[in-house]
């Protein structure tokens, strides 16, 4: 493949990016084979009616997670998303993984937007507080409170944090350049995202193994893996 873009000509690039990200680490996707849907059903698993129903059966699933996550290293690619923002300051990851690999890999943590939130952090929704925890098992499971821990994960049917959607439209806004990384593009609000940076006239890029639900709005698509092809755009 003989790459459309460099990433050195680009001033202000952001990095948008989904499971398949992660998949060279070893981490499942949701939808793809294998994904975790596949597997598990969201609805009992990963959204807020099903942890007042049965909150340990929600935690067992995500300490499983947590301990499948802080068994893997992040990958080529994850190294240099990190590299460039490390090189090109204005760089910027606005990601719906929850794995903490960015930040794994050297990403500097105050540029990269969590759209759905951090296996790493856990709320307290009686006293509305938040704090990093990378315990795993996690324990205690209750807040001094008296009231549960839940991972801070935007479950199937939350909202979005909303300084943390309106931190990545600005990025989306300012940059020059979108890529846009492993991601099926089939969950709403984050798969509409690109198009702020369309609309701002910035180049788009799609790197995937195959086309997308939100293919059409790309400048170029990139169809192989992710470490793979970002080792060409980053190439000199
Ligand atoms: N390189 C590039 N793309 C890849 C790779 C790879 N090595 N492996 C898989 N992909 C692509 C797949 O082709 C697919 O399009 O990554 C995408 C993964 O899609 P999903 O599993 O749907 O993951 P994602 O789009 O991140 O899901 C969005 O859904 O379940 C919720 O909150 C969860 O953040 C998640 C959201």
């Amino acid at each position: 493949m003989r790459a459309p873009i460099k990433f050195r000509y680009f001033q202000r690039i952001v990095f948008f990016t989904g499971a398949g990200m992660s998949a060279e680490s070893g981490i499942p996707t949701y939808r793809g084979a294998g994904g975790l849907w596949k597997e598990y059903n969201y609805e009992d698993f990963a959204c807020q009616r099903a942890f007042e129903r049965d909150p340990s059966s929600v935690w067992d699933f995500h300490d499983k997670r947590r301990e499948m996550v802080q068994s893997k290293e992040p990958n080529p690619g994850h190294r240099i998303v990190s590299a460039v923002q490390t090189r090109q300051p204005n760089t910027i990851i606005v990601t719906q993984n929850i794995d903490g690999m960015h930040q794994r890999a050297g990403a500097d943590p105050d540029a990269i937007a969590e759209l759905h939130g951090s296996l790493w952090r856990l709320r307290c929704d009686a006293e509305n507080k938040v704090r990093a925890d990378d315990s795993v098992p996690m324990n205690p499971r209750k807040c001094s409170c008296g009231g549960y821990w839940r991972p801070d994960i935007v479950w199937f049917g939350d909202q979005l944090d909303h300084r943390v959607v309106r931190r990545a439209r600005e990025a989306l806004e300012e940059c020059d350049l979108l890529v846009s990384i492993g991601t099926s593009a089939v969950v709403y609000p984050a798969a509409d995202m690109p198009r702020y940076a369309k609309q701002a006239g910035a180049v788009t890029v799609e790197i995937n193994l195959e086309d997308t639900a939100m293919s059409g709005l790309y400048d170029h698509h990139l169809r192989g893996k992710a470490s793979e092809v970002l080792a060409e755009l980053d190439a000199v």
